[in-house]
């Protein structure tokens, strides 16, 4: 224990491009990556863009690339690295460099835009819910979500392939449509709008290939693959094997 020079190498630059910065840095017993960042502003890069706000991995907002690897900045250890392990941070590729290690994230609120909200049914007022626990929990996994930003950044699909944004709501917007398509008060399908088809037609989820990298990024571990991702692929494909289904819309575009 007891303080040493961390070797960082920080990406520095705008929109118009940028390069990596080598710097000698304090750390101190218990700091994270946040804090590194924080006393290199202090002392020697006064202008340095970070994002952040809770320091508690909370708010989302200091997703990067440590060595490569997408994390939150502000959870994660300096101890997880050698003492002379050159740490290497850079913004989050998906996304538009604003400046230094900000990006423009507005990818994920524009596609956050183009999921219609819960439906409430038209027959409950308010406080006469009722759901079975095993429901609440589901949706409860989901709403774990701090919006990092984290699997959206990481997914293969749009990762390197700014051809594949326009088509793809990304991992955390999928979870968002399996979690109301399979909320049993979601009031959507009875006003026609089929949560899972939708998923297929507007939000790309063919494009996923259950690689399961936005699993393994997410802070909050939520099992996106398995719980969200996979069962709405199911439901998707039930409906359109289900013969009663085929048949009902055959009939309808008679
Ligand atoms: Fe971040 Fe996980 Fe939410 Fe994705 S699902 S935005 S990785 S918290
Ligand atoms: Fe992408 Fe996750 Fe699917 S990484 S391909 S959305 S399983
Ligand atoms: Fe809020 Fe890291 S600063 S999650």
């Amino acid at each position: 224990s007891g303080a040493y020079q961390a070797h960082l190498r920080v990406w520095r630059g705008d929109a118009d491009g940028g390069a990596l910065e080598d710097f000698r840095v304090e750390v101190n017993e218990g700091e994270v990556v946040l804090d590194i960042i924080h006393r290199l502003q202090a002392t020697q890069a006064p202008d340095l863009a970070v994002r952040w706000n809770c320091k508690a991995g909370k708010c989302g907002s200091c997703s990067a690339e440590i060595n490569g690897r997408p994390r939150l900045m502000c959870m994660t250890r300096m101890s997880v690295f050698a003492r002379t392990e050159t740490l290497t941070v850079t913004p989050m590729r998906t996304f538009p460099v604003l400046r230094d290690l900000v990006t423009d994230v507005s990818f994920n609120y524009a596609k956050a835009r183009q999921v219609p909200s819960f439906v409430p049914p038209a027959e409950l007022g308010p406080g006469e819910y009722r759901m079975r626990q095993e429901d609440v929990n589901r949706s409860q996994e989901f709403r774990k979500c701090i919006e990092c930003f984290l699997c959206q950044n990481t997914c293969h699909v749009v990762r390197d392939h700014e051809e594949n944004k326009a088509a793809f709501a990304g991992p955390r917007f999928l979870m968002r449509i399996a979690e109301l398509d399979m909320h049993p008060l979601d009031a959507a399908p009875a006003r026609g709008l089929d949560r899972k088809v939708s998923a297929q037609d507007e939000h790309g989820l063919g494009y996923c290939n259950i690689t399961k990298c936005c699993t393994e990024v997410c802070p909050e571990n939520i099992k996106i693959t398995d719980n969200a991702l996979i069962p709405l692929k199911e439901r998707a494909a039930d409906r359109k094997y289900d013969p009663l289904v085929w048949l009902g819309n055959k009939i309808r575009r008679r």
